[in-house]
């Protein structure tokens, strides 16, 4: 599948870089080839023999290797790759990263490339937890660097929680997905997914059921199709799909944010369930019950409607913007006047009552309404569900054609 494709593999220095040399085979495996960088703190968890034999290249190290620089120069390698792909991408990686340093050979070479970049993080829990390094990820997320995990699980520290390096076959897939060539190459699609958590208090929250499982999968199946995905995603309980751009957000407010940031896009798929109102009045410190037993009062105001403020767009709007509505009542009645009052291109209807097993569920039955009227699919798994739709926004697109 990545047969003639060149991966430029920058083994960052953490213990997960054991693992990095399975990822070579099973990147070779599909026929990929592969140009090793190791940085000096790698070579203190596996060798460069290893890593050259396995790769069955020359092993960069350097950056100011004159004998390297004869045979191909930094500017070069950092460019002769189809993507560059860092793992282990430790905490010191992603913060020189983030930061723009140019001091090693990998990070100038990152600093130099033209090429889209593929980390997968691993580091301590306390570590990925720390405040630097989330603000580092969300620097490297908005500069449009490309993630895979981490996972979460054991660590070798012996702590447990989000810090594990993504498996081999996982990083497989987002390289895949990173290098598709399909009818939506080329293509920006912006999806959002999962619910909105509306803060009353520090500890307390307005949410919803949403898992955030439809809009994953038509994140990964519009990745398939070789689309660049920007995912503006809630707190779900299904991880991001690997091989996209995320964004994560807690609230509706900083999903619109998001939103307006990650545009321009060709589609945009608003799978979320965005919370309707969020709390005015929500407090700065933890509420107490007084002793008088008077209960709270809360005041709500409105959320933006982040897709009808897209689908009105006067200029740069997507050209094929996709609503869902989720009813409980006269769905497809209750979803065409949606579409209508949102003016978007299509909805995709679904009934979300109890009874459905729908809201968080593994299936989905779905009634697609477009300006021509109503298609009932039949009930099916989210990720047929997201194929279906994925090829339906690529045959969409492709209709409407380049601009
Ligand atoms: N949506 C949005 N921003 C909001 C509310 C909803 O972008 N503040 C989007 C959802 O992502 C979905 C569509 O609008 O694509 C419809 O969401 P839904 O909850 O069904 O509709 P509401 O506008 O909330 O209408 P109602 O709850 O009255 O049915």
């Amino acid at each position: 599948m990545l047969a003639g494709k060149r991966i430029l593999l920058i083994i960052g220095g953490g213990i997960a870089a054991y693992k990095s040399l399975d990822l070579i085979r099973r990147l070779r495996a599909q026929n990929a080839t592969v140009t090793p960088v190791i940085t000096n703190a790698a070579k203190e968890f596996v060798t460069p023999l290893s890593v050259s034999a396995l790769a069955g290249e020359k092993v960069y190290q350097d950056l100011f290797d004159l004998t390297d620089e004869a045979e191909m120069g930094h500017i070069e390698l950092s460019r002769a790759a189809d993507l560059i792909v860092v793992a282990p991408a430790t905490a010191d990686l992603c913060a020189k990263m983030a930061g723009g340093h140019a001091n090693d050979l990998a990070s100038t070479l990152l600093m130099a490339t033209d090429k889209r970049v593929l980390i997968a993080p691993t580091m301590n829990v306390r570590m990925w937890q720390h405040p630097a390094n989330q603000r580092n990820l969300a620097t490297l997320q908005a500069d449009g660097i490309l993630t895979v995990g981490p996972n979460e699980g054991d660590m070798a520290c012996g702590e447990f929680g989000p810090g594990r390096m993504a498996e081999p076959d996982e990083i497989v897939d987002a390289v895949t997905a990173a290098l598709a060539t399909g009818p939506l190459a080329g293509r920006h699609v912006l999806v959002t997914s999962g619910p909105t958590h509306e803060p009353i208090d520090p500890v307390r929250y307005i949410a919803n059921r949403s898992s955030g499982a439809q809009g994953t999968a038509i994140a990964q199946a519009l990745a398939a199709l070789g689309a660049d995905i920007t995912f503006v995603t809630g707190p779900a309980d299904v991880a991001p799909p690997s091989g996209v751009t995320v964004m994560p957000v807690q609230t509706a407010v900083e999903m619109a944010e998001a939103v307006k940031s990650a545009l321009p896009a060709d589609a945009a798929v608003f799978a979320a369930a965005v919370a309707d109102w969020h709390v005015v009045n929500a407090a700065q410190s933890k509420i107490k019950k007084d002793a008088k037993g008077s209960l709270p009062v809360l005041k709500f105001a409105e959320n933006p409607d982040i897709l009808a403020q897209v689908s009105g767009m006067k200029k740069g709007r997507p050209k094929l913007v996709v609503g869902f509505a989720a009813e409980t009542d006269n769905v497809t009645q209750n979803a065409t006047a949606k579409r209508k009052r949102k003016k978007c291109d299509w909805i995709v209807a679904n009934d979300v009552s109890p009874s459905t097993g729908i809201m968080g569920g593994s299936e989905n039955a779905v009634t697609l309404i477009t300006k021509d009227g109503s298609q009932d699919w039949p009930r099916m798994s989210k990720r047929q569900v997201a194929d279906r739709l994925a090829g339906a926004i690529a045959d969409a697109l492709g209709a409407a054609g380049d601009t």
